[in-house]
């Protein structure tokens, strides 16, 4: 099939075009690089010998969309495109509406004028909000976001399912998250932040190579058998399949479909600490900090349903996830940056 990527040299976009790659599809990467760099594409054709096709182009743009679509013949887009800092989005939400909630708009009226009918969408494990129950599974109803970034993934979704209603014979899946980290198994790809990171994955890679000085925990007094926030982690090659195999379970006569994306597995802030120290060898020194506003306890994912429905799972655990993080920044402790 020929994929419009949004969002496609971006972390998750840039690893998931591997994947569609090496499945036999086309990949053309749709991005306005304002959180990505062109050197990846380069990467991604050192790993699978294929060159990417590459536009421009911003998912605001409707009319460079619509003729992207009909010049690549596209039969699918998956819509990674969208900004993603949560303490970001704070400051500026009418940017995040804009351009997250807005694109989404600008890209269903381009498929709409070009006649493209499937989209698959990134989620987040965010539009559940603080868990009445775990793991959490895709019936659950979804909770209050703490903030912009979060509320912008569930409008997108409400709107998503709002135009699969009007049009029938579209496709909308939407996959919902959780926490990807890792990188290629190559060290060539992988998460590159601006700035001071917010996640944990980047931040204890920063620690390990000695960019910044400890990694702060945010709360230890949580109702956790270690005190610390658990998480789902999921490695992003998995997540990576996990859109190949959603390509794959289209239905010919449409539908709404909505997947988690994850491991099925809680770990902790401090049990993700021992393990990369564990799978590495390398000390991370930290302290106990306060916690972190809007910072739900605990969150991990039945993933029965993508197992059943699209016959995938999460092939990495925990310690993978942790060698490849710094297997990429070890080589490549500026991200992408010394390369351009
Ligand atoms: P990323 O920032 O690395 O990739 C997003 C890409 O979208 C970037 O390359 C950026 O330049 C591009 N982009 C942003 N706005 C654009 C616009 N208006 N037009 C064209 N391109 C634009 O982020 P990622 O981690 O790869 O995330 C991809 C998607 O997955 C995002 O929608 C994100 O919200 C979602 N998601 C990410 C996580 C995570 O932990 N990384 C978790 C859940 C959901
Ligand atoms: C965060 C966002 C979520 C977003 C996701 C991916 C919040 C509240 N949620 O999820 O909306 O989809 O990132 O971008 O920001 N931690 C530390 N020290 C650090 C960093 C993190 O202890 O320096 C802890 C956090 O408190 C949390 C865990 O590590 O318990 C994971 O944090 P993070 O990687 O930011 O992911 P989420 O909070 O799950």
């Amino acid at each position: 099939m020929n994929i419009l990527v949004t969002g496609g040299t971006g972390f998750i976009g840039s690893h998931t075009i591997v994947e569609l790659q090496q499945a036999g599809h086309t990949a053309v990467a749709y991005d306005n690089l304002c959180n990505s760099s062109t050197v990846v594409l380069d990467r991604i054709e050192g790993i699978t010998g294929k060159p990417v096709e590459f536009v421009e182009g911003d998912i605001r743009d409707q009319e460079k969309l619509t003729k992207t679509l009909k010049d690549f013949d596209i039969d699918c887009v998956i819509h990674f495109a969208g900004l993603k800092a949560v303490g970001e989005s704070v400051h500026k939400p009418i940017e995040y509406y804009d351009n997250n909630v807005g694109g989404t708009v600008k890209l269903l009226a381009a498929m709409r004028d070009a006649g493209v009918n499937s989209i698959i969408f990134s989620s987040s494990a965010t539009v559940y909000g603080e868990p009445t129950k775990l793991p959490l599974t895709e019936d659950m109803p979804k909770g209050q976001a703490t903030n912009p970034y979060g509320r912008t993934k569930g409008i997108i979704e409400d709107i998503l399912s709002d135009t699969q209603f009007a049009y029938p014979q579209m496709n909308v899946v939407l996959l919902r998250y959780f926490n990807p980290i890792g990188a290629h198994p190559s060290g060539t790809m992988g998460e590159d932040p601006t700035g001071i990171p917010n996640n944990l994955m980047p931040y204890v890679t920063q620690v390990a190579i000695g960019k910044l000085k400890e990694l702060g925990v945010f709360g230890n007094d949580y109702d956790t058998p270690d005190g610390t926030c658990i998480r789902d982690y999921i490695h992003v090659m998995d997540l990576a399949s996990g859109h190949v195999a959603a390509l794959k379970a289209l239905k010919p006569e449409g539908g709404l479909s909505i997947y988690n994306l994850g491991t099925g597995r809680g770990t902790s802030v401090l049990e993700l600490v021992n393990a990369f120290m564990k799978a590495t060898g390398v000390n991370v020194p930290y302290s106990i900090k306060p916690r972190r506003e809007g910072d739900v306890v605990a969150c991990y994912a039945d993933c029965s349903k993508a197992k059943e429905e699209l016959g995938w799972e999460a092939k990495y655990g925990i310690e993978q996830m942790c060698a490849d993080s710094w297997n990429w920044q070890q080589k490549n402790p500026n991200g992408y940056r010394d390369q351009a």
